[in-house]
């Protein structure tokens, strides 16, 4: 995508502790992605109430997850870190986004369907608008890549969707206004970057459904607090097949238990699982499963550490916060001017 000045947006939910999903599916990209473009990285507190949360809870969650983006290596100097509700602009876009955006989309949105359950007329407005409010994250500064887990790709589309209408349907004063790119209209459509071995990592209790912080069962995952004793516990307990390993990845097919350990290999060790199935090719899953724990204990348990450390000083994780915020809203708030403007907002003060 030329025309647009390459940027990385990408957020989490202070919903719970975050999980070995959200860390390979993500935060692992999230981290390499810093050596090459300019990186904003949210804690999406505003997206959190879309279902209730307790407000001490939802404090320290937010601390929490700060804590876990810096020990997992982003790094606050050079990437912009924020919670999303000290920057205004999200809440403004979005609700112009609420008005872009069409009924028919939103109603095809499978998460809202999934968290909404069968009670819906129970569930919030905010749960329903959720994802233009997402769409508004990343447009707020005009961003080009987001790196996301697979769960996240219907939302990314939407994203896309209501940029393009954005500029189409204010083409005219996007124009006249000469705040254009190029032929591009004034938002980007931004890339999903769904990357590495394990874009969607499953439960540990059951290979066809999703890691999640809902699972009412703890051993269905490895959440990024856990000691060495609680990771190894959990993978020696996993759900496994009795065939030995393949040697090759389409001998992975219709074993989603034993596809998603070996993702989950691939992913702490930074190869390929054709990779990690040429070295474990015939093995008994004890063996691996021996090999994960050390790996998985190596790879970890330091950001346990880390993070247990960043969060005895929470005023230090609220300073970095609200340096990442004043650093988001220089970039957001001449944007979010333009926005008002092309919209045809009154701004006299
Ligand atoms: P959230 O908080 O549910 O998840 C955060 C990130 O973790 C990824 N992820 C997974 N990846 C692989 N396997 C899994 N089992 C797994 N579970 C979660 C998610 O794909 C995500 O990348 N709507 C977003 C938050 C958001 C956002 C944004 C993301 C709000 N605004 C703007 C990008 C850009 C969400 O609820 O993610």
């Amino acid at each position: 995508m030329s025309g647009f000045h390459q940027r990385v947006f990408s957020g989490m939910q202070p919903t719970s502790t975050l999980h070995l999903g959200n860390y390979l599916g993500a935060l692992t990209n999230w981290v390499a992605m810093q050596d090459t473009h300019e990186c904003i990285y949210c804690v999406v507190d505003m997206h959190a109430i879309t279902m209730w949360q307790d407000p001490a809870d939802l404090k320290r969650a937010i601390r929490e997850v700060t804590a876990a983006y810096i020990a997992a290596g982003v790094d606050p100097k050079r990437s912009i870190i924020f919670n999303q509700s000290q920057v205004h602009g999200h809440a403004e876009l979005a609700w112009v986004f609420n008005c872009v955006a069409r009924l028919g989309w939103l109603n095809r949105m499978t998460q809202f369907k999934e968290k909404a359950g069968k009670d819906r007329e129970n569930a919030s407005v905010g749960l329903y608008a959720y994802p233009n409010l997402m769409a508004a994250d990343i447009l707020l500064y005009k961003a080009t890549h987001v790196p996301v887990g697979e769960d996240q790709k219907q939302h990314l589309e939407l994203t896309r969707d209501i940029a393009q209408k954005f500029n189409n349907d204010f083409g005219a004063q996007i124009a006249e206004r000469g705040l254009g790119t190029g032929e591009l209209g004034f938002f980007p459509l931004p890339e999903p970057m769904i990357q590495g071995p394990a874009p969607r990592v499953m439960s540990l209790r059951d290979g066809t459904k999703k890691m999640s912080k809902s699972d009412a069962s703890d051993y269905s995952r490895i959440n990024l607090t856990d000691d060495a004793e609680a990771i190894a516990q959990k993978i020696r307990k996993a759900k496994t097949d009795p065939e030995a390993l393949p040697s090759e990845e389409k001998g992975l097919e219709g074993r989603p238990e034993a596809e998603n350990l070996v993702g989950i290999y691939a992913g702490l060790s930074g190869a390929s699982k054709d990779a990690v199935l040429k070295q474990f090719g015939g093995s008994q899953f004890s063996g691996f499963k021996a090999a994960l724990v050390d790996l998985a204990v190596e790879k970890l348990a330091p950001i346990a550490g880390e993070m247990r450390r960043l969060l005895a000083d929470p005023k230090h994780i609220d300073d970095i916060l609200g340096a990442g915020a004043d650093r988001a809203d220089a970039i957001a708030a001449p944007i979010m001017r333009e926005v008002k403007d092309i919209v045809g907002f009154v701004r006299s003060r």
